[in-house]
């Protein structure tokens, strides 16, 4: 069941490599990531990483975004859930370079079944490296 759990209560770790890209790649080339790689979104405004996950019970949870940004300026990203935007230009403000990995968290609710969590760039930047998701 590559990219997908099925927890009650909703926890997990969601590796960014299987999440569905929209305008990014797959990499491999710095070190410090989880799983087999991270993703590289491209720079421009409105890529994104968007994750399936399956709750078996409606919960509150937090959603902790596991990422790099090895530049000196921050890279926001937009966060929606299930459509919804929950997060308008979160921050993700630089790790010092692109092999140290910060955590950024926010509450997010989940329904029963299957939801999906989207990570867009909000600036022709692009968003950080994206190492993974968990959800706890
Ligand atoms: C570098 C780095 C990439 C990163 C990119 C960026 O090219 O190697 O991993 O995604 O900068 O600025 O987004
Ligand atoms: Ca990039």
């Amino acid at each position: 069941m590559r990219g997908y759990q099925l927890v009650p209560g909703s926890s997990g770790v969601y590796q960014a490599e299987e999440a569905r890209i929209s305008q990014g790649v797959v990499q491999s080339d710095h070190t410090g990531y989880s799983g087999t790689g991270f993703v590289n979104l491209t720079n421009t405004a409105g890529s994104y990483a968007e994750w399936t996950i399956q709750a078996g019970a409606a919960s509150a949870a937090a959603l902790d975004l596991r990422y790099a940004n090895g530049t000196t300026v921050d890279r926001p990203m937009d966060i929606t859930v299930n459509g919804t935007r929950i997060a308008t230009a979160h921050p993700f403000p630089p790790t010092v370079n692109w092999d140290t990995w910060a955590t950024t968290s926010l509450p997010i609710t989940l329904k029963t079944g299957t939801n999906t969590v989207r990570a867009t760039s909000t600036t022709g930047d692009g968003g950080p490296n994206l190492d993974r998701i968990t959800i706890h």
